[in-house]
């Protein structure tokens, strides 16, 4: 069960009930937690999160209004249920239900430092202790199954000395039937082309009957999506977009979409209630709806960006040879390409297929799979960043299937030996 109740836990734990066999929701913990993508997909698979762990403020902001219900520590993990930690302490009563037997799922996705020269022993270099925090929290809280999640450009790290060495850690730790898989979020129905590196683990004693990644193959195949474009995902947004912060008319819209009906506030879909949705956003309105300012120059530049086309297509006197990526229009008839953090920086590379300016922060929440009801806060440099940072709530969805099927195939063979 959850710490503390919500209007957002009893209306999603309504809806989740609907698509669920019966018994009590699984129960997770989540860290590295950022606004929250990743665990809008695992409640959406019917868990119950437990607690939360995120560093940064912004995203602990977005997070706390998506998640009232969820305990959040906003913190360093490595103080994270450190009994003998004093900065602990006064956390600790807040998370008493946290605790080893109560936990079937912990999953995230430690930040990744990207350095392709390591030393001997990957996890006892300081660059990577947050890989070490990860399998310190599964080590005390033991849950029957893991997921953790990093771009891909990990499992190639040294050689893939980093990814053997993260294995051998899960096995010490007592997880030895892990599986490593590189998923796709357009096959989970976002309409994006992003790749993940998926980490998803069993503890020793409980025995799945199985190798991890045949399992995961197996019951992410039933998860799959037909591919959805960015005109599916977000054709029927306005051009014309906020002047500062402030919700805009929601429009209206007659396009037909599997994906717009999970996202569009007044639409039923498979996995969300128009009801839910609205609930979350608090109204019918359109929020995050803005994006950086685009001077005329820029904008008279994007004009002659066809849908699909980067840089290097203007003409010589237009782009000055630098970057291909610097200016990027995202096609309409494909999914997107990856939406980056770095958009927070520099939004170029991610030019509306149809209009003459970047897109919204809305637009990029759309192609990640957040719905309309899921608000960012902070500042709109912020918002780009955790959207970018997040783990498509849709492929989170599918991973949590997945996790949920494995707790179930468990509970069935522990009944069995009864
Ligand atoms: C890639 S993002 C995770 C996004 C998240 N999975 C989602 O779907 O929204 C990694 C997050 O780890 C957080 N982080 C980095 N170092 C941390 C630490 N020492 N303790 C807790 N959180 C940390 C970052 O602030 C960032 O939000």
């Amino acid at each position: 069960m959850p710490l503390r109740g919500s209007v957002v836990s009893s209306l999603y734990s309504r809806r989740v009930a609907d698509q669920q066999s019966t018994g009590p929701s699984y129960r997770a913990v989540s860290l590295f937690s950022g606004c929250g993508g990743f665990c809008e997909g695992v409640r959406l698979a019917g868990f119950d999160t437990l607690a939360a762990v995120e560093l940064d403020r912004f995203a602990a902001q977005t997070y706390r209004r998506n998640f009232p219900e969820v305990e959040l520590f906003e913190g360093d993990v490595a103080h994270f249920l450190r009994q003998e930690d004093p900065a602990w302490a006064p956390h600790a009563s807040r998370f008493g239900g946290v605790a080893p037997g109560k936990v079937d799922l912990l999953f995230g996705g430690p930040p990744c430092q990207g350095y392709s020269q390591i030393g001997q022993r990957v996890l006892d270099d300081p660059r990577n202790a947050l890989y070490a925090e990860y399998v310190r929290v599964l080590t005390t809280l033991r849950p029957r199954v893991f997921l953790m999640e990093n771009v891909p450009n990990m499992l190639l790290m040294a050689k893939g000395m980093f990814k053997r060495q993260v294995l051998e850690a899960f096995a010490e730790a007592g997880y030895s039937n892990v599986a490593v898989r590189v998923v796709v979020a357009s096959d989970y129905g976002v309409p994006q082309l992003r790749r993940r590196a998926i980490f998803f683990g069993v503890r020793d004693e409980d025995d799945l009957g199985l190798d991890a990644g045949d399992f995961l193959d197996k019951t992410l195949e039933q998860q799959r999506q037909p591919s959805v474009t960015v005109r599916d995902g977000i054709g029927d947004l306005p051009e014309r977009t906020a002047e500062h912060y402030e919700p805009r008319r929601y429009p209206d819209s007659s396009r037909a979409s599997d994906v717009l009906d999970e996202l569009r506030l007044d639409r039923d879909g498979r996995w969300y209630t128009a009801e839910d949705k609205k609930a979350a956003a608090g109204g019918h309105k359109l929020h995050n709806h803005h994006t950086k300012q685009i001077l005329q120059r820029r904008k008279n530049l994007i004009a002659l960006l066809a849908p699909g086309a980067k840089g290097d297509s203007l003409p010589k006197d237009v782009w000055n040879g630098l970057r291909p990526e610097k200016w990027r229009r995202l096609h309409p008839d494909k999914p997107a390409y990856t939406i980056l953090a770095q958009m927070h920086r520099d939004l170029s590379e991610w030019v509306h297929p149809d209009f003459q300016r970047w897109i919204t922060v809305r637009e990029a929440a759309r192609l990640q799979s957040f719905h309309d009801g899921f608000v960012f806060e902070s500042s709109e440099w912020q918002m780009l960043k955790q959207i970018g940072n997040a783990v498509p709530p849709l492929l989170g969805r599918a991973l949590g299937a997945a996790a949920a099927a494995a707790l179930d195939r468990l509970a069935d063979q522990g009944a069995a030996a009864v």
